[in-house]
């Protein structure tokens, strides 16, 4: 039995972060992970395969579509799926390796195995019991079950994120259940590689809570790509018979009943917080009614010494955010401040185009009845985009109608994920959009339509 003066039950982006700045921050810590490989579910099974997959499957599409615009003429390439997915799990493999490395340079313990709180200060894991002065919890979220529908996942015919990373083979046809993140992240990757993708949404615009004039744009797109969307439809029952499975849903409209059939069914219709066998009941943690663990403004549940982070906390389900939260908890553990600016804190989609977002949306602002413009850019009137067939989607900056600072941006183009960066940044200084009209951006970058979108909320931009 050791002594730890910190020790974090989930080694995904929020708890291995913690360890880290804990052990930075000069305490003795240690990180329970129960699977073989650390990261969690984003490095694992989600966030980076993910990636992988849609970088693969984005060079096919670039090589079926716009080498021969450029000149480079012959054969696309054909698909090896079984290399592809090779590919993912050695991407997968040099991050999880990462994180073992990051562990023995920073001399965290690795205590292999599930963790549980018998009682507060101490962790178990196996037979052992680890005395800790202080514990963060960080086991994040699992798939959740589709509201009110009979829907089984067996991870073959019917498929979470997880089994759609690990398919035998490319199907031909392809139900995803929610146009989420999820849904559309993989919806584009198998659409890309000649899946047949029609998407069940229960909503009637798909990414629920983007800025409507994204979702609309980032609609149409989707389907110029050969996505085929069904809006406004509740699945009912998903029924898997041999190599097929059959959608039951009603569409909201006139509660009419379709069904639908495909290979393999998505099912993409949201996370919840996974918090099983850690016996927080016993403990007399307290929980929100969404199974979340309730904390306070430092991060401590309502068990003195007991601190929580990440997806089975309040707030968006995104593993920098339980990063961030990672680094404040073990702030606060080391008697410092720990703070995360949950106004700022950008969601990406990295479909192509990407979408990224920070801040308020139009929707929101007028909501608040706050007196807000708008600067507008399209990427048709940056020259690198137009360059590089890129040029699809626009920045939106919104501003405060008054004062100019900036209080929301919303992206839909090339390096969306990249560019927000600049505007969060911004965001955190408490800019105006004149802040970054003024700014020199090198040319021709991408960048270039961040700027013009804050010209555009001044006296106009220079390309449009
Ligand atoms: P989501 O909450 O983003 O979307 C689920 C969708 O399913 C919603 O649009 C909802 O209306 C729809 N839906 C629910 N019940 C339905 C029914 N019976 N019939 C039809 N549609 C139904 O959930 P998703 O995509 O599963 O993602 C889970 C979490 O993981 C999210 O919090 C997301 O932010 C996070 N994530 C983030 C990524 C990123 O940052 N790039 C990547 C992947 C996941």
């Amino acid at each position: 039995m050791a002594q730890y003066d910190v020790i974090v039950i989930g080694s995904g982006p929020g708890g291995y972060v913690a360890a880290i700045r804990c052990a930075q921050l000069g305490l003795k810590t240690a990180c329970v992970e129960g699977r073989e490989t650390l990261g969690g579910t984003c490095l694992n099974v989600g966030c980076i395969p993910s990636k992988a997959l849609l970088h693969a499957s984005h060079q096919l599409h670039e090589a079926e579509h716009n080498f021969a615009k450029m000149g480079l003429k012959g054969k696309s390439p054909s698909v090896d799926w079984k290399q592809m997915l090779t590919y993912k799990n050695e991407t997968i493999e040099v991050n999880t390796k990462g994180i073992e490395f990051l562990f023995k340079k920073n001399k965290i313990d690795w205590l292999k195995g599930w963790g549980s709180i018998p009682e507060a200060g101490k962790v178990k894991v196996g037979d052992e019991v680890h005395d800790a002065k202080n514990i963060i919890i960080a086991s994040g979220s699992e798939v959740s079950p589709v509201p009110g529908a009979d829907v089984t996942v067996d991870e073959k015919t019917v498929v979470s994120s997880t089994g759609a990373l690990e398919l035998p083979k490319i199907p031909k046809s392809m139900i995803v259940i929610g146009a989420g993140v999820i849904g559309l992240e993989l919806g584009s990757v198998y659409s890309r590689l000649g899946t047949d993708v029609q998407v069940i949404e229960y909503l009637d615009a798909i990414t629920p809570g983007m800025d409507g004039e994204v979702q609309k744009a980032f609609q149409k797109l989707l389907k110029k790509q050969g996505l085929k969307f069904t809006m406004g439809a509740a699945v009912q029952s998903v029924k898997a018979s041999g190599n097929k499975a059959t959608v039951t849903y009603k569409l909201r409209k006139d509660d009419s009943e379709q069904t639908a059939e495909a290979d393999i069914v998505l099912v993409a219709t949201g996370r919840r917080p996974y918090t099983d066998g850690l016996g927080l009941n016993a403990l007399g943690i307290e929980m929100t009614q969404r199974g979340q663990i309730k904390t306070d403004a430092e991060w401590q549940t309502s068990v003195k010494g007991i601190y929580a982070i990440g997806d089975c906390i309040d707030g968006p389900m995104l593993a920098h955010k339980a990063e961030d939260e990672g680094m404040a908890a073990a702030e606060v553990i080391a008697g410092k401040h720990g703070h995360v600016n949950y106004g700022v804190i950008p969601a990406v989609i990295y479909t192509h185009p990407e979408v990224a977002s920070v801040g308020q949306t139009e929707e929101q602002l007028k909501e608040e009845g706050r007196a807000y413009k708008t600067g507008k850019f399209s990427f048709m009137g940056n020259g690198r985009a137009k360059a590089n067939f890129a040029a699809d989607g626009f920045v939106k900056i919104l501003a405060d109608k008054e004062t100019d600072r900036i209080l929301g941006a919303h992206i839909i183009g090339p390096m969306a994920g990249d560019l927000i960066h600049e505007i969060c940044v911004a965001m955190e200084f408490g800019a105006a959009a004149e802040d970054l009209a003024l700014t020199c951006h090198a040319h021709p970058t991408y960048s270039e339509a961040v700027r013009e979108a804050a010209l555009a909320c001044g006296d106009g931009p220079i390309h449009m």
